[in-house]
């Protein structure tokens, strides 16, 4: 059983090279590009903040130094901006790092897949249940309503067990997914019996697709490590989970919400557009501009 009924401490995997994105990646960890005018990061950071974490253990690599350095003071910018009296935009750039938020960082020494990566953090989880976000999703709420991993700390307040983001994917695209089957239990809500790493159409067990947001006991570690390489030869969170929920109960929470897949560059450009659209400061002017394009 968990030993707390709150989530603390979320991990971010983010030692990944990025290459769907080059050469935008080459010098620049893709965690670092900016959707409108925030980085992907940031996103998946306040996501978590907003659902309670204060602790954010980023899995880092080589060239991923822009990430501590956007969470850490900038001093030049800083006295700058106060000097010639900006402001709003020293807010913007001091509110990134909320003084009740810490960051710790963890290498991740050589790229043998998400379940290696989380398992990079473990030392730093400890004995208690945790959040995993993957940036390159970026989850945005319903309007007015709560954000992805709020909805789903709340649940696993009741639940007490392991919980996975899922949404229903076109059987064409399983094979981009961790893919789960089992049975419903509530509304949104299904008991998983099965889950496998990218299968084929064929093989799918069912079509609900894991998103980028877990909520995992502890328990896991033991299971990541004991996995032999899988699928593309890695060690796959999902082969940990699969071994998990022979022991606990791991539940498919249908989030609420829109997810935008940036790892690839149309989910990208859809975020882009979207969220370009619902700014407060250039919304109503980049729709105007979107109207007066002739696309035939
Ligand atoms: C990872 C996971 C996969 C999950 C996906 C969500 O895959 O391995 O199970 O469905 O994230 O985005 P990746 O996109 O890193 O290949």
């Amino acid at each position: 059983m968990p030993s707390s009924t709150f989530i603390r401490k979320a991990v971010f995997p983010v030692a990944g090279f990025g290459t769907r994105f080059l050469p935008a990646t080459k010098a620049q960890p893709k965690e670092m590009l900016p959707v409108v005018d925030k980085p992907l990061i940031q996103y998946a950071v306040e996501e978590a903040y907003a659902a309670g974490i204060r602790d954010m253990i980023f899995v880092t690599g080589r060239n991923k130094r822009a990430i501590e350095d956007h969470y850490d003071t900038a001093y030049e910018l800083e006295s700058q901006l106060e000097a010639s009296n900006k402001l709003a935009l020293l807010n913007i750039a001091r509110s990134v790092m909320p003084d009740d938020m810490t960051c710790s960082y963890v290498r991740q020494p050589r790229m043998l897949g998400l379940g290696h990566a989380v398992l990079c953090a473990e030392h730093l989880v400890g004995d208690e249940p945790f959040a995993v976000l993957l940036a390159d999703d970026l989850m945005v709420g319903p309007p007015g309503g709560e954000p992805v991993l709020a909805q789903m700390t709340r649940a696993f307040a009741t639940l007490q067990s392991s919980l996975l983001a899922v949404q229903e994917v076109p059987l064409d695209q399983v094979r981009r997914y961790g893919i789960v089957a089992g049975d419903p239990v509530d509304a949104g809500l299904t008991k998983v019996t099965r889950m496998v790493e990218k299968p084929k159409p064929e093989d799918a067990p069912s079509r609900l697709g894991v998103a980028g947001r877990y909520i995992l006991t502890p328990a896991v570690f033991n299971h990541i490590r004991n996995q032999p390489t899988g699928a593309g030869g890695e060690i796959q969170l999902t082969d940990g989970i699969a071994a998990l929920l022979k022991n606990e109960s791991v539940y498919a929470y249908a989030y609420k919400g829109t997810r935008y897949d940036c790892g690839s560059k149309e989910g990208f450009l859809q975020a882009t557009v979207e969220l370009a659209l619902a700014h407060p400061e250039v919304g109503s002017q980049f729709r105007e501009y979107l109207k007066g394009l002739a696309l035939g």
